[in-house]
């Protein structure tokens, strides 16, 4: 992704002043790490240009994940290899967005101006983003532009580690651990239309909601310990940690598999969770019932894949709640609390002049 001063020399450069007065956009902007309220700033910068292979997309909705919450803090500090030593790389932050096509670069010939999609790119919080065209689906017909922005990365990380890593088959018993929040109703739905039986874990308050998109069983964790139950589930999806890999593993059954998928707000400074992904990846390699760590991309071919889904009925995204751009720092730090109920998703401006 390219900095601003980069955007502002790209698309102002040649331009008559009031043009490129006239192409900007309102974006969240962040220039250092931090929390959110200090860090997170609605700006007016250069709306981008669709290059060669590129759609421009005017965003409705975009989305917030753990792992937003996470680069914006820039914690652990190890993270910071990856995106950004002094300060962030991407100077917008946000990944999965739904939208309409406000342009076409040369060579796009899948997408065309006025389609409604969904996908995922650097910069998603504002109102325009650019990016390949082959990050882009159409979105399904029966979702929202604010549930399809709620699809991306949680719910691949939930399709990629049930069908990829866990092989699930129809009447498995599987249990999900963090069923209420980002990844966790995703993976709940996605394990039942792979006809498992499904048992979700979560507090009291997310009892009913993970019941109504199709659990079969719900752990109130507040009030039971599944770990301490008839070891009999065929793979369990943790999302939280919460519990010894070893006290895990004991809920399965002879041929049951652990895929650990948490630790994304352990807050310590230098590896925070980092520590447990190795831990997880070096016990994998001698334990015979545990998954080591599996990192996950996003691609067209799993959003396809997903699409077919919600538009069979089978999977609906979970969306706690919407916020307007101007409010993505309140936004963030309910994330990052780790109790959203679903996805936590921004809306555009409905108009754009
Ligand atoms: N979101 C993504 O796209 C994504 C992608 C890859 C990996 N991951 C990783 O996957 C993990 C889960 O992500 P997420 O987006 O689902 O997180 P999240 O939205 O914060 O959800 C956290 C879940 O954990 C439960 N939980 C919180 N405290 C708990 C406790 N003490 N005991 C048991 N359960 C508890 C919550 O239930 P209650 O609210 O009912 O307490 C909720 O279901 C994170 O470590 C993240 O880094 C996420």
């Amino acid at each position: 992704m390219e900095s601003i001063d980069q955007v502002e020399r790209r698309t102002a450069i040649g331009r008559p002043t009031a043009l490129a007065a006239a192409t900007t956009m309102q974006a969240i902007v962040q220039s250092r790490y931090g929390a959110a309220a200090q860090v997170l700033e609605l700006r007016d910068i250069p709306k981008p240009v669709a290059a060669k292979g590129e759609v421009l997309v005017r965003v409705h909705a975009a989305s917030i994940h753990v792992g937003d919450a996470i680069i914006m803090a820039g914690r652990p500090y190890f993270l910071r290899l990856a995106t950004g030593l002094g300060k962030p790389k991407n100077a917008v932050p946000g990944t999965d967005v739904a939208g309409t096509v406000e342009a076409v670069g040369t060579g796009v010939t899948a997408l065309r101006v006025g389609d409604a999609v969904f996908g995922w790119c650097t910069g998603g919080f504002a109102d325009y983003v650019c990016v390949s065209a082959d990050h882009f689906v159409p979105k399904p017909a029966n979702l929202s532009f604010e549930q399809a922005a709620a699809v991306g990365v949680s719910a691949t990380t939930a399709l990629q580690l049930l069908r990829d890593q866990g092989k699930l088959q129809p009447g498995q018993k599987v249990l999900i651990n963090g069923a209420s929040g980002g990844v966790g109703p995703f993976a709940v739905q996605i394990a039942k239309a792979f006809g498992a039986e499904v048992t979700g874990v979560c507090s009291t308050g997310n009892v009913e909601m993970v019941r109504s998109i199709g659990a079969d069983h719900v752990v109130d964790y507040t009030k039971e310990d599944f770990t301490k139950g008839e070891p009999h589930y065929d793979f369990i999806l943790d999302n939280v940690a919460n519990h010894s890999l070893a006290d895990t593993r004991h809920a399965l059954s002879p041929n049951g598999v652990l895929q650990p998928n948490g630790g994304g707000h352990s807050s310590g400074r230098w590896i925070g969770s980092i520590g447990g992904v190795i831990k997880v990846a070096l016990i994998a390699k001698f334990v015979r019932q545990q998954l080591g760590p599996s990192v996950k991309f996003q691609n067209r071919a799993d959003l396809l894949a997903l699409t077919e889904l919600i538009e069979a009925g089978k999977v609906t995204p979970v969306i706690d709640g919407t916020y307007p751009l101007s409010r993505t720092a309140e936004a963030m730090r309910h994330v990052a609390e780790g109790h959203a109920r679903g996805t936590v998703v921004l809306t555009m401006r409905p108009t754009i002049a």
